[in-house]
């Protein structure tokens, strides 16, 4: 079979709620993937940050293989020998008393409001059912009906209704109105990401989130930072809060947990808002698993042996300083930013009608992959195991196919 045969398979048989480029991936190694015909791209979008190992890790992949022989699923009505040693090893590495597994990351998203909430009616006192959580305009959550009714993006939301109550929007990077939402004693958290990276990679002011966590901590208000996409050493440093040197009350983990192989999610909370969740009242008959959490120890332990938050952020300050050059030659191409190796391009549609979309289809057809996030901007973000020399072949498709554009 070749591409156009696999492409019209699925869409004949599946659901049509993705836009794919025409690409049909069959193999992935590190940075790189293969097509069915055996041609060879660049990933550089690691399924949106969730291969931040790089593909088929050959340790993660250890992990797995090991564990998958040996015991794959006990569900939570029993323990298993693997739950403990992983909840150990994460916790003590993030710095939280109690971890709590989940698969997706919109599940860690779930389990986070649902954890806040709690702890609002339980610790704070907010009465029954008037609990709120502000969330950000144009964040990105996921996709359940909780992550929809937070959202701002009638793409994301629109047909879905009736939607979730107690959910309080307020612009991203803007501490005056997050100042005037806490007002409401009914506010129980403020779930944000800490980069906007379904949003296009949108970068706050410096100090944006050390404000917010000072505001949220003087209204006994907690702060739930969503890391599912910058965090686990995508943005330079293991958490995107970490530049701020701010400490989520409830942070959120997922995507790269598994390095990409299988749904690993997370949720870490100290003892005083974790434990208000009893037995019984929250929970998933995969989450915990023994596969999961070999499988995430072995995606951890790489991020921290091979140093990948430093490559990510070395690499990642070569690739802006690269299409800066770009920036400043090409009238089509407005600008750069992002922190790591989590950056997005803003591109000026061409007088002939070209849009982002079709910058990704000629990078595509030059041998590297990425994908646009709205009309405008494309989203680059390598597997954090890139060389220099890889980023150099991506900067000179990305040259040659910018130079083009117009
Ligand atoms: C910040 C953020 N939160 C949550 C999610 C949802 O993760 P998942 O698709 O694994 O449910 C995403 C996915 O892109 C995300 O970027």
């Amino acid at each position: 079979m070749l591409s156009k045969d696999y492409i019209e398979l699925e869409n004949k048989y599946g659901a049509h709620n993705y836009h794919p480029l025409d690409v049909v991936i069959a193999k992935g190694e590190g940075v790189w993937v293969w097509d069915v015909e055996g041609k060879k791209y660049l990933d550089f979008l690691s399924a949106y940050s969730a291969v931040n190992q790089g593909h088929c890790h050959p340790k993660i992949v250890k992990a797995m293989n090991d564990q998958a022989k040996t015991l794959t699923l006990t569900s939570r009505a029993f323990y298993n020998n693997v739950l403990g040693e992983y909840e150990k090893y994460i916790t003590e590495l993030f710095g939280y008393d109690k971890v709590l597994p989940m698969n997706t990351g919109v599940e860690g998203d779930e389990t986070a409001v649902k954890l806040a909430r709690r702890w609002g009616y339980d610790v704070k006192g907010i009465k029954k059912n008037e609990a709120k959580i502000i969330v950000a305009n144009e964040n990105f959550h996921g996709r359940t009906m909780m992550a929809v009714s937070a959202s701002t993006d009638p793409d994301s939301y629109e047909g879905y209704g009736p939607f979730l109550p107690g959910f309080v929007k307020i612009p991203f990077n803007d501490i005056p109105a997050l100042e005037k939402a806490l007002e409401d004693p009914n506010v129980c958290a403020f779930m944000v990401e800490p980069i906007q990276g379904e949003a296009g990679v949108m970068v706050p002011d410096d100090g944006y989130l050390k404000k917010a966590e000072q505001l949220c901590k003087s209204k006994n208000v907690l702060l739930i930072c969503d890391e599912v996409q910058t965090g686990l050493a995508r943005t330079g440093k293991m958490l995107a809060s970490d530049y701020e040197n701010v400490r989520p009350d409830i942070l959120i983990l997922g995507k790269a947990l598994s390095g990409g192989t299988m749904p690993v999610s997370a949720i870490l909370a100290d003892d005083d808002i974790m434990l208000t969740i009893k037995p019984g009242q929250h929970g998933s008959t995969f989450g915990g698993n023994p596969l999961a959490c070999k499988v995430a120890i072995a995606s951890l332990q790489v991020l921290v042996e091979e140093k990948l938050a430093d490559n990510a952020d070395k690499m990642g300050k070569y690739f802006r300083s690269e299409i800066q050059k770009m920036v400043d030659e090409f009238e089509n191409v407005l600008l750069v930013r992002g922190k790591g190796l989590l950056n997005a391009v803003v591109i000026k549609p061409s007088k002939n009608g070209k849009t982002a979309w079709d910058v990704c289809v000629e990078l595509k057809n030059n041998g590297v992959l990425a994908k646009p996030t709205h009309g405008d901007i494309i989203r680059f973000a390598p597997p954090l195991v890139i060389k220099k020399e890889e980023i150099d072949f991506a900067i000179g498709v990305i040259r040659k196919v910018l130079s083009e554009f117009n």
